[in-house]
């Protein structure tokens, strides 16, 4: 029996996950163009901003006959607390224990995007908001990304399927690239996990030590590995990463040792600019891909020349999140009844 909630693609089997992408494949392909949410509804809650997951799970849900609202706690909404035994005399108005449970009783499903706070990483790694939905919530809960993003994963998959074909044993490098803000981990987490999962030889490359991701990711990354035949290392140099890498997926983070003390890495951040996606790196790839979850700054975290290029597959990746967010909210739909 598949997962009732798809908050992460570690709940998931290889398995599981392929009958997503095979669903949204034929979304895609519009072998499939039946209504599984006719009559069913969608709370999509906001707590950051976005472009491509409103927009491609309010349209998702309208293809598939259903339909979305879009709540902004803080904005339009409630602000929301979500500790037990809190004292809420604070700004937020309302619990997640109770919103969990209104929404279930007007909505099927529930989807969450809900970024760290970005100043206390023991904290944050918890995942407390996307959790305390989850707990209560009467209805299946989806993860629109908190400090994993477990819908990009799949359409990076299904990317990667498309143009690689079986994506088993081949190299898959995850570039960390500058930024002047100290981004969220959760894509990089994200990609992490679903390239080990299917088997790839991955290339974790950032600018040090300090960069590496949380321990918790880097070991399940490991363990899915071993499990599906894959490899996982981390590399601090930039052409021996890029050499012979058939795909480069991109992203920025803040090293998670100076969480919260962002002005302390900041320099170390821009001692680290040269990790930016450019030509002559990709040159050194086996006629490599290229892609990044988007929003991208160009000729920050990638050249123009980089984006404008046949080998960049990023707005196929943007694309693809229409089709797999489908397939996730049909499916767990299904699980439901
Ligand atoms: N990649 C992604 O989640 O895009 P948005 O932040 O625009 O939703």
């Amino acid at each position: 029996m598949t997962p009732r909630h798809f908050l992460t693609t570690e709940d998931w089997s290889r398995q599981e996950l392929q009958a997503l992408l095979d669903r949204a494949r034929a979304f895609k392909q519009g072998a499939d163009s039946s209504r599984p949410m006719q009559g069913k509804s969608i709370a999509l809650l906001f707590f950051n901003p976005s472009l491509r997951t409103r927009t491609s799970f309010e349209l998702g849900a309208f293809q598939m006959g259903g339909h979305a609202v879009v709540l902004q706690p803080g904005k339009d909404a409630w602000p929301m607390e979500f500790e037990l035994g809190t004292v809420m005399d604070g700004e937020p108005e309302e619990h997640v224990k109770e919103a969990a449970q209104v929404l279930s009783r007007y909505c099927d499903l529930i989807a969450v995007r809900a970024f760290p706070k970005f100043q206390d990483w023991e904290q944050d790694r918890q995942d407390k908001m996307l959790a305390a939905f989850a707990r209560y919530a009467t209805v299946p809960v989806i993860n629109m990304e908190t400090i994993i993003h477990p819908c990009q994963e799949l359409a990076l998959m299904m990317n990667l399927q498309d143009r690689l074909g079986q994506p088993d044993k081949q190299k898959f490098v995850l570039t960390w690239t500058w930024h002047p803000r100290p981004l969220n981990t959760a894509v990089a987490n994200s990609a992490l996990l679903i390239a080990t999962k299917f088997g790839m030889d991955v290339t974790l490359l950032c600018p040090s030590p300090e960069y590496v991701l949380d321990q918790r990711f880097m070991q399940a990354g490991q363990a899915n590995a071993e499990r599906h035949g894959g490899s996982l290392r981390v590399s601090h140099d930039i052409e021996e990463a890029y050499k012979d890498a058939r795909f480069v997926y991109a992203k920025s983070w803040g090293a998670l040792p100076y969480f919260g003390r962002w002005d302390e890495e900041l320099p170390m951040r821009q001692a680290s600019r040269h990790f930016m996606v450019d030509g002559p790196k990709m040159a050194l790839t086996d006629d490599g891909l290229f892609s990044h979850c988007l929003p991208l700054r160009r000729n920050v975290k990638a050249t123009d020349e980089v984006m404008d290029a046949d080998y960049c597959v990023a707005i196929d990746e943007a694309e693809n999140r229409l089709h797999v967010q489908k397939a996730v909210m049909a499916t767990l739909l299904e699980n439901s009844n």
